[in-house]
């Protein structure tokens, strides 16, 4: 079996699901700290890490929730985000979209110009200063109700530009898509595209909602869906992608172990998968630490680690002579 890693390392990709404030590693996480004169629950990068154990998505979230509180200035969400562009660039991501929290910041004060102004001057430098390009997803947290995700909406509305789609993320259960059906309609309506987060703890029928009531141009995680032979051949006969985060399964025990994870499945049944990070600080890996880990697990085949690669860019929310001049690239490097 011939090493992919090296491979794997050097493939052109896209990252399609990455939430900004999940990449804040424990050293700028206490940096930022340090700077803003904040006290923090857990004082250094050891500890931090310890406690990265995860029994479930809300074990994660309520440590996610807490680690994100250090981030107040412009410059921090700047920071924050050029490390992420930085380590993307360095593992040959060319194209990432990016989520990214409002209510996780606003909530605690932080106004949304300041969060989205960081985020912004970071995507401009990341193009000059790295190559990759990059767009912003802006997320509504489900566990609050949709009259806060309508806010949200409107105190975003100044920047509309700057973001190109919205999102659903946090706590999966109890908080189905048909929640947010109005203030989805709403944010189509001027043009943005949706994602939204299912089937990662929720029910198959979550992912349905998804299509059916949200519109979803693409289904972050949904894996839950392989569990239903219909829905399955839905998102294969519609082409609807899914964005698949193995190591974030893995560590919110979405899957008990990597050998059971459903991506070769998935690809086999002609589903059009991605790999990506999730919230890399915290799940042990970036890019290509998650192509790595499924392909050791999976034996996938270079053919496989090509089609991932292909489908990110064939999924991706950029012009057609974008994704083609990054397809002819991925062919290219494929071919060597
Ligand atoms: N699921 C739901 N919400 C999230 C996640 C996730 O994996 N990461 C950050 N917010
Ligand atoms: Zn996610």
């Amino acid at each position: 079996m011939p090493d992919l890693d090296a491979f794997i390392a050097g493939l052109p990709k896209a990252e399609l699901h990455i939430h900004i404030e999940g990449s804040l590693e424990p050293e700028l996480m206490l940096a930022l700290a340090q700077r803003n004169k904040m006290a923090v629950r857990y004082a250094t990068v050891d500890a931090l890490r310890a406690a990265y154990r995860f029994g479930n998505l809300q074990d994660f979230l309520d440590l996610y929730y807490q680690g994100m509180a250090v981030l107040q200035t412009e410059q921090d969400f700047h920071d924050l985000a050029m490390a992420y562009f930085s380590r993307a660039a360095g593992q040959n991501v060319r194209h990432a979209e990016v989520f990214f929290d409002p209510q996780g910041h606003t909530e605690r004060g932080v106004a949304f110009k300041t969060v989205i102004d960081g985020l912004w001057r970071a995507s401009r430098d990341a193009e000059q200063k790295f190559g990759i390009t990059s767009a912003l997803i802006l997320c509504f947290l489900r566990h609050l109700d949709e009259a806060s995700a309508e806010r949200t909406l409107d105190e975003a509305l100044p920047w509309r530009e700057r973001f190109i789609g919205v999102g659903l993320d946090s706590s999966e259960k109890g908080h189905p898509p048909s929640k947010f059906q109005r203030v989805f309609e709403r944010a189509r309506g001027l043009g943005l595209l949706a994602v939204a987060h299912a089937g990662e703890e929720g029910p198959p029928d979550y992912v349905r909602q998804a299509l059916d009531l949200l519109q979803v141009r693409r289904i972050d995680h949904g894996i839950r869906a392989l569990e239903d032979p219909d829905l399955t051949a839905r998102l294969v006969r519609e082409r609807v992608p899914l964005t698949v985060c193995p190591l974030s399964n893995l560590r919110l025990r979405v899957v008990p172990d990597m050998a059971s994870h459903p991506l070769k499945r998935m690809l086999e049944a002609g589903v059009i998968a991605t790999v990506n990070s999730d919230d890399p600080a915290y799940f042990g890996g970036y890019m290509n630490e998650n192509f790595q880990a499924v392909q050791q697990a999976l034996a996938l085949s270079r053919e496989e680690i090509v089609t991932l690669a292909g489908n990110s860019f064939r999924s991706a929310f950029c012009d057609d002579a974008t994704k083609q001049r990054h397809l002819a690239a991925l062919d290219s490097y494929s071919r060597q």
